[in-house]
């Protein structure tokens, strides 16, 4: 298991950018009873419950193909693990076989599948039998990777192995908002540690069962600034805020070690050697940005909050639209020195009033990124309106509207805007060598 793997020649030369949409598996597929099912019944969403989501379990062939007409060439989705594995250690081939069925149909009519592996939802059995608070979760982890990376062969050569890990820990393990709904910062902590060795492990694992395969996570980076300017107080939550989220990942990918502090008083510390050098590619996904007051009004750590002060406006769920923000997250995000890929950008827009603008506005600052720095492809999210998490079937993210009653797809005007500008993107930045640590 742990002899000498080979590593790709990356990005894979027959597949020198990447430009495509991003679904995941819950949000998308319907009829998936695991962690967050309970988590919808027991209340704990504004949005209801997820229910048949945009019936896609049985239209990802027809998803991929909208997705081909748009100009995508890379299409990324994740395997939902309760579907997999519903009975720890107890495989379901049918479902295995059915993301089998959809990664070879995406390459045969040229989309690259980037596969994730643990995007929030876990099967029921998880959290009581293997938890991330445990070293068991690790093993439990890998082993499913393995499974998948067997079963899905070699058309999938992309993996974004966790989905936003530091994201899911803050919200399932100090916050409590989302599943497993603990709240307490020595648990948090301890997932954090058995999460990036689950990475760890299933990116060796994945390699020897695919040779060629590179592997990357998908990181969300935020961009955090002081509500008023002059505060000392605000400026420094900022600044330590933007520190621990943006960078407290990249330190650990780079070294095997973290060591940060979530105020008022969580430290996350640890270190996973293996973790140095598990990444071909750094996935980021990026949305908004948001103001930070300290003292907060309600929370004495500090308030965060998005405020309308790039004059772009905010998206209908009340995020800052703020590209320039994302060209500064992306360079700071070169600083790990590999090849960059947006894993997720996008915005809520049911009118689709701001896509288009949001789009150039965003591909421009990709473009000027790219002149400099290897950044190599740009995923939207999403293809489709889709659940989301906590807000249900409200905020429209897809640049194809789903007809709630026929799953009909219907492409958006900013679809042909994403079109257009994928061409450019495709065909405009030139081509360079990238390089690994
Ligand atoms: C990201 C999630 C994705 C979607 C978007 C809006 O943080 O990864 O599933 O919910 O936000």
């Amino acid at each position: 298991m742990n002899g000498p793997v080979s590593r790709p020649a990356f990005p894979h030369p027959d597949r020198p950018r990447l430009w495509g949409v991003a679904v995941s598996h819950y949000q998308v597929e319907g009829d998936d009873p695991c962690d967050w099912t309970d988590w919808e019944a027991a209340g704990r969403t504004n949005g209801g419950p997820c229910g048949r989501a945009a019936d896609s379990w049985s239209r990802y062939e027809d998803d991929a193909s909208l997705a081909a007409s748009l100009g995508a060439n890379a299409f990324r989705f994740s395997v939902s693990w309760s579907r997999v594995e519903p009975r720890r250690g107890e495989f379901d081939d049918e479902a295995l076989a059915r993301y089998r069925l959809f990664v070879d149909h995406l390459s045969s009519i040229g989309l690259e599948p980037v596969v994730t592996l643990l995007h929030y939802t876990h099967p029921r059995w998880f959290h009581a039998e293997t938890p991330w608070t445990t070293a068991s979760s690790v093993d439990a982890f890998a082993l499913f990777a393995e499974r998948v990376s067997r079963a899905l062969g070699p058309a999938a050569r992309l993996y974004t192995v966790l989905n936003e890990p530091l994201v899911f820990v803050l919200g399932g393990f100090l916050d409590g908002q989302i599943p497993p709904g603990i709240a307490d910062g020595r648990a948090a902590s301890l997932a954090l540690g058995h999460l990036l060795a689950a990475h760890a492990q299933a990116a060796a694992r994945i390699r020897h069962v695919t040779p060629g395969v590179a592997i990357g996570v998908a990181h969300n980076m935020m961009a955090f600034v002081p509500e008023r300017s002059w505060n000392p107080l605000d400026r420094l939550l900022a600044r330590h805020a933007d520190r621990l989220y943006n960078d407290g990942l990249l330190e650990a990918f780079r070294t095997g070690r973290w060591d940060f502090l979530v105020p008022p008083f969580t430290r996350f510390a640890g270190r996973c050697d293996d973790l140095q050098g598990s990444l071909d590619f750094l996935g980021i996904n990026f949305y908004s940005r948001l103001h930070l007051r300290s003292p907060g009004r309600s929370r004495f750590a500090g308030d965060f909050r998005y405020l309308d002060r790039s004059g772009r406006g905010l998206t209908d769920n009340g995020w800052e639209i703020v590209p320039e923000a994302f060209e500064a997250l992306l360079r700071r995000a070169s600083s790990l020195d590999l090849p960059l890929l947006v894993t997720e950008n996008g915005l809520a827009d049911a009118d689709d009033s701001r896509r288009s603008p949001f789009l150039e506005d965003h591909v421009a600052a990709l473009e000027r990124v790219a002149v400099d720095v290897p950044l190599w492809g740009y995923l939207h999210w999403s293809l489709l309106d889709n659940f989301e998490w906590l807000d249900g079937y409200g905020p429209k993210f897809g640049l194809c509207a789903v007809d709630p009653v026929t799953f009909q797809r219907h492409p958006r005007p900013s679809a042909e805007t994403f079109r257009r500008l994928g061409r450019r993107f495709l065909e405009a930045v030139p081509g360079r060598e990238f390089t690994r640590i």
